[in-house]
């Protein structure tokens, strides 16, 4: 399996699997996800195949996801083996001013609280979950520096901030020769590419890889769900919830379904794996989460690295589920860009994109 490859989180020395196991499934709190036995299944499954990435937070499932964790990892002993992420800034629940957000007195309680329930004495990578609009970069930047000096963190990363906050965090730190910010934990997929526009390139120019969060848009990419008959799973139990992350079910989301389960029959390989495929080979991805609430999703899901994708499947993929290209972004098109050069041929980037760049993670693989 493809899986026992290493690749470098950002321009950090860190080596982590470019499929990594997210585990806001472990606990069924939220009214999804797995139970003890299912998630102790899917540990065991990734831990095996080689897999080294595991990726929680102190919110998910109210700690159960941190706490069941950290007893599976204490029962392989392989704390040392693993590269555990967790991440703070959501209020576990009272009306605290200061129980929740990305200042100061939170983040390190919340570091405390994650390290006490993984059972560990360091995180190996530390996410600022959700930016708070309030905390400035600077106060962000001097709080995750002090815990990686007091030993309890190892590498930093940002998740679901907007990029000229990340590009200030990351430009302070550079500046200031503090540690800098090695990982962006962000939304991606064939159905949510909107990061496109910003984040591919931030990452790639200030040294950050990607590490995507539900790219099978909590299940919709596995084709388990059909149009008018979305009634059981994630999406369904979340429909309505009023929470946008969960909101997949759309006429556009059918057409680019459709899209892939064409070329996942031509390829003869599940929707899941070829979904999981594209966005594992996007430009400045390092790492791509994958959740799952059974060992036989996580089982197939781990196989999505095992073929390559044919160019031109590739670009009907691309094209399908080509995202909208607003103001000011149309500018940067090659339409428009081929203005600024009178019409001569400056270079061969295809439409947005930067694939003449080195990515970051490619050709740094270990065996
Ligand atoms: N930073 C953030 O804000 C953020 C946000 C969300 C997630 N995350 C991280 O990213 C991880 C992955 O996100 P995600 O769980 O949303 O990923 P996802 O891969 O988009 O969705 C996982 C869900 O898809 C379904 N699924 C997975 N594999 C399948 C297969 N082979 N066949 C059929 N169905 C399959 C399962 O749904 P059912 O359980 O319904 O069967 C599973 O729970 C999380 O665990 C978490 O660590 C981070």
């Amino acid at each position: 399996m493809s899986i026992d490859r290493y690749y470098t989180l950002g321009r950090s020395g860190l080596r982590v699997s470019r499929l990594s196991l997210g585990t806001m499934t472990f606990g069924t709190e939220w009214g999804w996800g797995a139970d003890k036995d299912a998630a102790r299944q899917v540990f065991d499954l990734y831990l095996d195949a080689g897999g080294n990435f595991i990726d929680t937070a102190d919110a998910y499932t109210n700690g159960t996801s941190e706490a069941w964790l950290g007893e599976f990892i204490a029962a392989r002993q392989a704390r040392d083996q693993v590269v555990l992420a967790s991440k703070f800034g959501f209020n576990l629940g009272n009306r605290n001013a200061n129980g929740g957000g990305n200042g100061r007195k939170h983040v390190l309680k919340a570091v405390e609280g994650s390290l006490r329930r993984l059972g560990t004495d360091y995180l190996d990578v530390l996410y600022l979950h959700v930016w708070d609009q309030i905390t400035s970069a600077d106060e962000v930047i001097r709080t995750l520096n002090d815990l990686v000096r007091d030993g309890k963190v190892r590498h930093l990363g940002l998740s679901d901030v907007p990029a000229w906050y990340a590009a200030r965090i990351q430009t302070l730190a550079e500046w200031r020769g503090l540690e800098p910010i090695s990982a962006l934990q962000l939304q991606y997929s064939l159905v949510e590419r909107n990061l496109e526009h910003e984040y591919t390139r931030l990452a790639i120019e200030l040294g950050m890889g990607l590490a995507v969060w539900s790219p099978l848009a909590s299940g919709l990419l596995s084709g388990k769900y059909r149009k008018g008959d979305a009634t059981s799973g994630r999406l369904a139990t979340m429909q309505g919830s009023g929470n946008p992350a969960f909101q997949h079910l759309s006429e556009r989301n059918w057409q680019i379904v459709a899209a892939l389960e064409d070329v996942a029959r031509q390829l003869d390989r599940p929707m899941n794996q070829v979904a999981l495929n594209w966005v594992a080979h996007r430009p400045a991805v390092s790492s791509v989460t994958v959740g799952a609430s059974r060992p036989e999703q996580l089982k197939s899901n781990l196989q999505a690295l095992d073929f390559e994708l044919p160019v031109e499947l590739r670009q009907r993929l691309d094209e399908a589920s080509a995202p909208p290209q607003p103001f000011p972004y149309y500018f940067f098109t090659n339409t428009m860009q081929g203005m600024l050069y009178g019409g001569a041929t400056v270079g061969d980037k295809p439409d947005g994109y930067h694939a003449n760049v080195l990515v970051s993670g490619s050709g740094s693989g270990v065996s």
